[in-house]
């Protein structure tokens, strides 16, 4: 199922998907345990984290049975300003760490030059690590036990930013980390730098109950329009990031061309 909704503004727009995310959260734990969500980075994803951290529901998640991965990296030495990691740290990551119970050991993020030499080394490495935790998938969805093709844990849910050249994660449009098998990729000469990242694949994306596509602005909107026409992933990388239970596209309202201006 796929559902567009529509904000009328970014700030509006960051502060509904924090809202949305947290219930979400809250939702899934009412059920099962642990939670797996996958971060991204960008300005929306980012604003995004900032409003979960100033949320009043911060204390009523379980932060001990959450754990969160990242869809892509740029590749860059831990604590570079630009790595997706640390803007997600000081957003909202080291507060949850400090003051909330979130265990610094389920924050998983993507490696990068100070632990590995090249990004198919931080791939593989992080290959490894959600296959450790494929194993998460719970028994209240016995079908996903038989899936069994994608070795990393039931994500439920998956954000991801859109670049305005319709890039999802690293996979960019013309690329060919498009055609990556496996659940995570290394990428050269990204069109965007830096050139060298890390990558969740389509296959890993897919596999999420739910893939969260959050854009803002008019330069996105070109893009957002032939996604939801269900374009070329070749062309729009983003039409090919679907959630198995649900694709939601959370837009301002400059990014939509479905709603007036
Ligand atoms: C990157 C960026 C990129 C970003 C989108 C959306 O990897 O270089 O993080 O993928 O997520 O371009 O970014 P904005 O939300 O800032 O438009």
């Amino acid at each position: 199922m796929r559902l567009v909704v529509v904000h009328p503004d970014k700030e509006v727009l960051a502060q509904a998907a924090a809202a949305r995310l947290l219930t979400r959260v809250l939702d899934v734990q009412s059920v099962r345990s642990p939670v797996h969500v996958v971060l991204t980075g960008g300005s929306v994803g980012i604003a995004t984290l900032a409003a979960v951290a100033a949320s009043p529901l911060v204390p009523a998640v379980d932060w001990s049975g959450v754990h969160l991965w990242w869809g892509d990296e740029r590749f860059l030495p831990d604590g570079d300003p630009d790595r997706n990691e640390t803007q997600a740290r000081e957003a909202l990551l080291d507060g949850l760490v400090a003051e909330h119970g979130l265990p610094a050991a389920n924050v998983h993020p993507m490696p990068g030059p100070t632990s590995v030499a090249t990004p198919e080394e931080g791939a593989a490495a992080y290959a490894e690590l959600l296959r450790e935790h494929a194993g998460d998938r719970p028994d209240d969805h016995p079908d996903e036990q038989s899936e069994g093709t994608v070795a990393v844990p039931a994500f439920d849910v998956l954000l991801l930013g859109m670049g305005p050249d319709g890039h999802v994660a690293s996979l960019f449009p013309g690329h060919e980390v498009l055609a990556a098998q496996g659940t995570t990729t290394g990428v050269h000469a990204s069109p965007k730098p830096p050139p060298e990242r890390v990558s969740l694949t389509f296959d890993a994306i897919r596999s999420a109950r739910e893939v969260w596509i959050i854009a803002a602005g008019a330069e996105k909107a070109e893009q957002v329009a032939a996604a939801l026409a269900d374009g070329p992933v070749s062309e729009v990388p983003a039409a090919g990031a679907v959630g198995q239970a649900r694709t939601l596209w959370l837009l301002d309202a400059a990014a939509s061309t479905t709603t007036p201006k």
